[in-house]
């Protein structure tokens, strides 16, 4: 059976960033609650013409070149996003035209904060079970669209963002070791967004309502955040018979440094263990956990070998923790730039509307 390894990774933040004071001009709240709160300074927020596709394709072609992989090699892309670009299409297939994959599947995942963790899972089963070699799994969340900027209990905590990783099939050990994936929809009023769906419809009354705003009850997410991260992490560990001792790096969904305090002493090891980097970029949802990784890496933090355990929680609600073996890039004589494809898909993307549009003129001839 073979392996699946994390081969390439890659992250892209919008450039604009938005300071806690910057909010403090909007709503009544000051930098100093909002840091001993929440542990954030400032988070980015992307421009009018950047969408969930638009950081998803950056971070894409990144996490691509690390591993050496042309687009056109990917058999899968699975988005995680809460911020979809449109109901339908899925924004991965937006992003799989534009990196020029032409011959993977594609199609979103939505377990909100979770979802990389969720994603990450089912792509590395895929590889696992043979049926697919290469695949690419994505976090981009613009959520600073659904956020209502008069309500500073919500306002305060998301930034938008994207982060990648690629996975690859090899028969040496190591990679994704384990996964555990929780639900529990009794809780699914804690954190919502409920207009623009089947239930509510746009309407003018759902727009009056706020029904296009995330909704949050902060304090019943928090219990429940520090009450599932760390047993979580126990859980995918005991699964592969390993203990925290085994484990040289924790990296959880940055929601909020509290939780990640309150976990870290759940599970008895020192804050130190855990990449944080929630201050500079506030709650990214799906993307924080890649971006954080990407950041870890960068650093230097990640070697060959460490125990990686990822650990997530969000709407749903939704939790799961992943044990990682770290590889880093195969090795590979050939130097692919993935930032080549693009021209090719944009050029792919002209000529197949146009062979769409004449087949149209011809089938309405032949009606
Ligand atoms: C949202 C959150 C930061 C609020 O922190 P908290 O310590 O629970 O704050 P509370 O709601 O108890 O409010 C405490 C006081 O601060 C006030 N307050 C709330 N938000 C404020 C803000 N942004 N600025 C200043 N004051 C604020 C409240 O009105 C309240 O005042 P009062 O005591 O006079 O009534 C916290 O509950 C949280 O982080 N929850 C988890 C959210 C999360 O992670 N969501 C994403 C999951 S993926």
């Amino acid at each position: 059976m073979p392996f699946a390894h994390i081969t390439g990774w890659g992250m892209y933040v919008p450039e604009p960033v938005l300071t806690n004071d910057d909010i403090a001009k909007l709503i009544d709240t000051n930098d100093e609650w909002i840091r001993d709160h929440t542990g954030i300074r400032e988070r980015h927020i992307a421009r009018e013409n950047e969408f969930p596709s638009t950081l998803a394709v950056e971070a894409s072609l990144k996490a691509l070149e690390m591993a050496n992989l042309a687009p056109t090699e990917l058999d899968l892309i699975i988005c995680s996003t809460s911020s979809p670009e449109f109901i339908f299409p899925a924004t991965a297939c937006i992003i799989q035209d534009q990196i020029g994959a032409t011959k993977a599947g594609a199609f979103d995942l939505l377990a909100a904060c979770s979802g990389f963790i969720f994603a990450t899972n089912m792509a590395a089963q895929a590889i696992r079970s043979g049926s697919i070699k290469n695949a690419l799994v994505i976090g981009s969340e613009t959520l600073s669209r659904f956020v209502d900027w008069k309500d500073r209990n919500t306002c305060i905590l998301f930034g938008d963002g994207a982060g990648a990783f690629v996975l690859q099939a090899s028969d040496k050990p190591g990679g994704v070791l384990s996964a555990v994936m929780h639900s529990d929809g009794s809780g699914a009023d804690s954190l919502t967004l409920l207009g623009g769906g089947s239930r509510h419809p746009a309407t003018e009354l759902t727009l009056h309502e706020g029904k296009h705003f995330v909704q949050m009850d902060g304090k019943a997410v928090f219990r429940f955040a520090t009450r599932v991260m760390g047993r979580a992490v126990i859980e995918a560990l005991e699964a592969i018979g390993m203990t925290t001792n085994d484990v040289q790096w924790i990296i959880p969904h940055q929601a909020n440094f509290r939780i990640i305090e309150t976990a870290a002493k759940y599970l008895k090891m020192p804050l130190d263990k855990f990449v944080i980097n929630v201050e500079h970029y506030g709650n990214t949802s799906t993307a924080s956990i890649p971006i954080a990784t990407v950041e870890a890496a960068q650093k230097g933090q990640l070697k060959a070998g460490d125990k990686v355990v990822f650990v997530g929680f969000g709407a749903g609600l939704t939790w799961g923790a992943m044990v990682v073996e770290w590889t880093g890039p195969m090795p590979t004589k050939k130097h692919v730039r993935p930032e080549q494809y693009r021209l090719f898909a944009r050029l792919r993307r002209f000529v197949r509307r146009a062979i769409r549009y004449i087949e149209s003129f011809y089938s309405r001839k032949e009606v």
